[in-house]
């Protein structure tokens, strides 16, 4: 072998080995994307939006007229979808497509909100996301954002957030968001969504939402996004070894 494809190599191998799985879990709307979006830019890791795979499943039940309380058509339905990530230059950011279609846009619909907790209580539905999202953190170097990532999906992922923020930020935040696409939304709307959400996140038998015992706890209520990254950078650094630039 060549002495520069030798080199090149162990390049590759050092800097795959220095990559680590970051796992952020969390309440609804605290800014667990952002963060996991920004990270991921930072470090030239992949992001997963892990709830973005729940709501698309959701949007197939939805747009199909399925119950997902009926298990035969549960397994019929997921027999019939397919997940997969498709990097968008523009955003920065992957794109959620259900069966080959990009779904980016229906799947922050409110229709869709209104029950995709309920769809991720199921179990086969849990074991057919977590399977994909296990897969996809092989290779290390990936930030993945959800529920029960630091706990069942990664649960030894080098770093671990637990992120919440004040309930009425993270409404105020959510409406400013939904508000751009649908000026028919009220605030109330939105706290009563994510109110259920948390209950039933936090309730279900299926990887309930907790913070797993060796997670970071981030309260950003009162933080600007560069000083979240900054801090979660510097606890990146000290996992890795490696100084990222402040
Ligand atoms: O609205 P927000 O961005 O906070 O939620 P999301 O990440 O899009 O997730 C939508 C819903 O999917 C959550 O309310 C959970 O019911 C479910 N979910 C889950 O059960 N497990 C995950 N790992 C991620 C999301």
């Amino acid at each position: 072998m060549e002495i520069a494809a030798y080199q090149g190599m162990f390049i590759f191998a050092y800097m795959a080995a220095g990559k680590i799985i970051i796992a952020i879990d969390g309440y609804s709307s605290c800014g667990k994307s952002t963060l996991a979006k920004a990270l991921a830019a930072r470090l030239g890791y992949n992001y997963i939006d892990s709830g973005a795979m729940y709501r698309a499943i959701t949007l197939y039940f939805l747009r199909n007229g399925l119950s997902y309380n009926d298990p035969a058509q549960v397994i019929d339905a997921l027999a019939n979808i397919s997940l997969s990530f498709a990097f968008n230059e523009a955003t920065k950011s992957s794109d959620m497509c259900l069966n080959d279609e990009d779904v980016s846009i229906p799947i922050r619909d409110m229709l869709v909100s209104d029950k995709v907790s309920e769809v991720a209580a199921i179990k086969e539905i849990r074991a057919f996301a977590v399977g994909q999202q296990k897969r996809m953190g092989r290779k290390k170097g990936i930030v993945m954002d959800g529920r029960d990532i630091g706990t069942v999906v990664f649960p030894d992922a080098e770093l671990k957030i637990f992120m919440t923020a004040d309930p009425a930020v993270r409404v105020m935040r959510r409406f400013k968001e939904m508000y751009a696409t649908n000026p028919n939304i009220t605030m109330e709307d939105v706290r009563h969504n994510l109110e259920l959400r948390d209950y039933i996140d936090s309730t279900r038998e299926e990887s309930p939402l907790r913070q797993a015992a060796d997670a970071i706890l981030l309260d950003n209520s009162g933080m600007t996004r560069e000083e979240q990254l900054d801090r979660v950078l510097a606890w990146v650094t000290e996992r890795t070894g490696k100084v990222e630039q402040l």
